[in-house]
């Protein structure tokens, strides 16, 4: 007898996007407590006025149910419609279980299926990407994708090269089944021999054995050359691969690593001034995984991110990874 086999939805697409903004704000001039900085320096390189880091009672468990019971409001559907839950996450610092089965418990799945990714600042992308396929697939019919960090606990904030970049916060999509093609090819790829470029200094092993915490360490300018030159293609690529043309878009939000790489990478695009450009990162800072969702749920309640608008998104970090799509605005 041949095997019955799996068959999916035409096309998905985003039904609904939610953020958790951690309370604590620090700005350039506290930044200035933990390093030898100041407040120019910072927005001139960066674009950063202030970033969230995560204050005490709040986790990278408690800020993922936040955004993810808002994006199933967004998209008003209920938790037992979610068939799977897949968390981004590079600062969920138990190994196992995932975060995702936690959370797919704590808001009430019927048992979804549940997973974490480790993708960095890839990882809303890379989670969207497998959603579209579970949905196309007929595996899932409706997907929750979870960025989350609380990055600020895996940073040394003594550290002039990574302080006053990093941040926290949670973002998340519902992707569902949808009869028009709503969500582009996803553009992806990774460059291992660059894995020293972004990466935790110490195995958890040597952190135990030498009594100093294991945190993210990072080559700015190696990263910089990398996003200015590889990835702004990418962004093409993806924007290829959806089959438009630049003057059809009318958003951009690639993830909020730098305001200098956003704007060289619009320089490379050749994006008209019509098409609005996120730039959330001048008071959230760099939450990797959690920078694309958070942006697009500050851009839907500023009003501008519409219903219907079509929007490019493209992620990068370490690995090095990358993925990016086109998506409409639910
Ligand atoms: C991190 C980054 C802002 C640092 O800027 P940079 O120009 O490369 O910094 P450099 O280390 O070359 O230092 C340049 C100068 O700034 C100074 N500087 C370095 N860190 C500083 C800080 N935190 N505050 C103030 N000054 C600083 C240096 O002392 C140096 O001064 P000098 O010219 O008098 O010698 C930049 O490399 C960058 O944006 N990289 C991309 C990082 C990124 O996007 N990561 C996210 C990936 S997901």
């Amino acid at each position: 007898m041949p095997i019955k086999a799996s068959t999916g939805a035409a096309y998905a697409r985003v039904e609904g996007i939610g953020a958790a903004i951690p309370s604590r704000v620090v700005d350039n001039h506290e930044m200035t407590q933990f390093i030898e900085t100041s407040d120019e320096w910072i927005q001139q390189r960066t674009g950063i006025v202030e970033r969230r880091w995560a204050a005490e009672d709040e986790t990278v468990e408690s800020l993922s149910l936040e955004a993810a019971r808002n994006a199933l409001a967004h998209a008003g559907v209920e938790a037992s419609d979610i068939d799977a839950v897949i968390v981004s996450t590079v600062s969920h610092l138990i190994q196992t279980p995932s975060l995702a089965a936690i959370v797919a418990a704590k808001l009430g799945t019927d048992g979804a299926a549940a997973f974490d990714i480790a993708a960095a600042c890839a990882g809303f992308s890379y989670g969207l990407a497998q959603a579209d396929s579970l949905v196309r697939s007929g595996a899932a019919r409706r997907v929750l994708v979870i960025g989350a960090e609380t990055l600020s606990r895996i940073t040394d904030t003594s550290d002039r090269a990574t302080a006053f970049l990093f941040a926290d916060g949670a973002g998340a999509a519902v992707v569902g089944p949808s009869d028009v093609p709503s969500m582009g090819p996803v553009v992806w790829g990774s460059d291992g021999d660059q894995a020293h470029v972004i990466n935790m200094n110490r195995t958890w092993p040597e952190a135990v054995e030498s009594g100093l915490p294991s945190q993210l360490t990072m080559q700015g300018q190696a990263v910089f050359r990398w996003a200015t030159g590889f990835i702004a293609d990418a962004a093409r690529r993806t924007l290829d691969a959806a089959g438009l043309a630049p003057e059809e878009l009318d958003l951009f939000v690639p993830h909020q690593a730098n305001n200098r790489i956003t704007d060289s990478m619009l320089r490379h695009l050749k994006l008209p001034d019509t098409v609005t450009v996120g730039r959330t990162i001048r008071h959230f800072g760099n939450n990797s995984a959690a920078s694309i969702p958070i942006a697009l749920d500050a851009m839907i309640a500023s009003g501008e991110a519409k219903s219907g608008d079509t929007c490019l998104i493209i992620g990068f970090g370490a690995g090095l990874v990358y993925a990016g799509q086109v998506i409409t605005i639910p």
